[in-house]
């Protein structure tokens, strides 16, 4: 079953609740939170505070995109603060293994993230742990920017990688997903879809989510 994941950098930053509130009920399925720090990408954006606050103004699950440098020392904070899932990048990570396996023992649903330039074989002793793997299909670092095309046969090798290994776990993608692209991306194999810009920048949140959702139902078939 495909998830569209709204992602909040997009957001009026100086209404968040109501902005998560608006795409709770248009039918999003989880809430992407980007956690930038200006070491890992250049970028900085919001931290634990602001995540336990937003905890209580939605029932959905918080999908937290840690791209920061030593994930290993903040995890626990981000799990107290009201992560239901927990990406770390497995650039700025000497101990796969060890971190998984943390992020597990809090009871949180764990996941890595490649950037568009790192190599699927990051992953080949490490998939019976994962629950999401994420592709960023963009640098990361920002939202509005345009997907990178090489992600499509990324995703489409990862998939299938899996089909041959005996896994199924979700493939997330983030960065450049949009209603022209979201259907080729389906079909490359991805069932999780963060979209920012392409929520949060249109004036109809509903209409938009649905016919992300529809557009991707048809490939689910
Ligand atoms: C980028 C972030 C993304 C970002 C996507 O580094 O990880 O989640 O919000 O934004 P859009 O959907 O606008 O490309
Ligand atoms: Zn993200």
């Amino acid at each position: 079953m495909s998830k569209i994941a709204a992602s909040i950098l997009s957001c009026d930053f100086s209404d968040i609740g109501t902005e998560i509130a608006k795409v709770e009920k248009a039918g999003a399925d989880m809430i992407h939170i980007d956690v930038m720090d200006g070491h890992f990408v250049p970028n900085i954006t919001i931290g634990p505070p602001v995540i336990e606050k937003l905890r209580k103004v939605t029932q959905l699950p918080f999908d937290v995109h840690l791209m920061i440098e030593n994930p290993h020392a903040y995890v626990d904070i981000f799990a107290d603060a009201g992560a239901d899932g927990i990406t770390f990048h497995v650039e700025a990570v000497k101990h796969h293994d060890r971190l998984l396996h943390k992020i597990k023992k809090l009871g949180k649903k764990a996941g890595v993230a490649l950037n568009p330039s790192t190599p699927l074989f990051f992953l080949d002793h490490i998939y019976e742990y994962l629950d999401l793997i994420l592709v960023m299909t963009v640098n990361p670092g920002f939202g509005g920017q345009e997907f990178i095309e090489g992600s499509y046969h990324k995703v489409r090798v990862l998939k299938k990688k899996m089909e041959r290994h005996g896994f199924d776990i979700p493939i997330q993608v983030d960065g450049g997903v949009t209603l022209e692209n979201i259907a080729k991306i389906a079909d490359a194999g991805a069932s999780i879809f963060v979209a920012g810009s392409a929520i949060f920048n249109t004036s109809d949140y509903e209409q938009t989510v649905k016919e992300m959702k529809s557009r991707i139902t048809k490939t689910d078939d």
